[in-house]
């Protein structure tokens, strides 16, 4: 643990790759660690402008490397090259992802649009667990591997099941994978945020930021803010540094207690519905209840 009464960064010396770094959450990310002393910091991801951009003004221990996470070629030279360039790797953060591009309810599953998100979501995240464990095993680094799961890593969901069926396997790699890399003192875990106002979710919902956490705002039992893309950061900076030394095959929920999460204790916890499209001006809320009207729906969290 850390001093806790010294403010000193966290990652001081630390090698660092994130994956979907380009945007969101990842791109937070990238920030704090840099922010927090990392020496290197890898953005990952296939968006290349952003990717550049987003380097360019974190400034020269940030690089981008274009990496498409569903080819495990590309995630082994992302690792392989880390690791020439800057001699190790000692933080894998394996959170590029996207949302079910199509309703994906039971009764219309698209099997195909399923396999499309399954390999960035879930072959994605392994073979960065994978390349990454490698690594650190090869050149004795007890490490830090971190995923971005979602509360809907442990809930049920009416659409976009093929989302949550993908946040359900990362919850599964992380604590297997947390077995069995234990051995060789690196540690996996996972963070498990409710719905935060990233591009991905105002462009899933199709309205800005400000809509998007007056929207969810209600729904969180921690009265007094939103949920915030620096509350995942900073739960991500814990589970990667030496603050969390002990913590492994964790789940870190990030969700200022989610009601549609937590509203059910008997594990049959459902969301039938927490976005699609943003019902402008249709919602009502009632005491952590959200209704929407016209023809709006209840929409699937994230
Ligand atoms: N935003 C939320 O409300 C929320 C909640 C819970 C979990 N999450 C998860 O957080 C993670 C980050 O999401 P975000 O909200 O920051 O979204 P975002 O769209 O802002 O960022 C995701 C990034 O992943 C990249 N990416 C997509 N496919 C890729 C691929 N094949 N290879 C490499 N990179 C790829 C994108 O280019 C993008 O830069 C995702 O795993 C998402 O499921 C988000």
């Amino acid at each position: 643990m850390n001093d806790p009464t010294s403010s000193k960064k966290k990652l001081e010396g630390k090698v660092a790759i994130i994956s979907g770094g380009a945007s969101g959450i990842g791109e937070a990310t990238a920030r704090h660690f840099a922010d927090h002393g990392a020496r290197a910091v890898v953005i990952a991801d296939i968006h290349d402008e952003r990717g550049c951009q987003g380097a360019a003004s974190i400034g020269s221990r940030c690089r981008y490397i274009k990496c498409d996470v569903t080819d495990e070629q590309q995630v082994k030279s992302l690792v392989e090259s880390t690791v020439q360039i800057y001699g190790q790797l000692d933080i894998m953060f394996s959170n590029a992802g996207i949302i079910s591009t199509c309703e994906q309810n039971i009764l219309d599953f698209d099997l195909i649009a399923c396999d499309y998100l399954f390999a960035i979501n879930v072959r994605g995240v392994a073979a960065c667990v994978k390349h990454t464990a490698r690594a650190m095993v090869k050149g004795g680094i007890r490490g830090s591997i971190v995923c971005t799961a979602s509360v809907t890593a442990t809930m049920g969901a009416g659409t976009k099941i093929d989302y949550t069926m993908s946040k359900h396997a990362v919850l599964g790699l992380v604590r297997s994978a947390s077995k069995g890399l234990g051995e060789h003192g690196i540690r996996v875990n996972c963070v498990s945020p409710s719905a935060v106002a990233t591009p991905l979710l105002c462009h899933e919902m199709d309205t800005t930021v400000e809509e998007v956490e007056k929207y969810f705002e209600p729904m969180t039992s921690l009265k007094g803010g939103v949920l915030k893309v620096r509350h995942v950061t900073d739960a991500v900076l814990f589970l990667a540094s030496e603050d969390s030394a002990f913590v492994t095959g964790h789940n870190l929920i990030v969700d200022a207690y989610f009601v549609l999460h937590h509203g059910h204790e008997d594990g049959k916890n459902s969301a039938n519905g927490m976005y699609s499209k943003f019902p402008h001006g249709q919602y009502e809320s009632n005491n952590n209840e959200r209704r929407v009207c016209g023809d709006g729906e209840l929409n699937d969290t994230l």
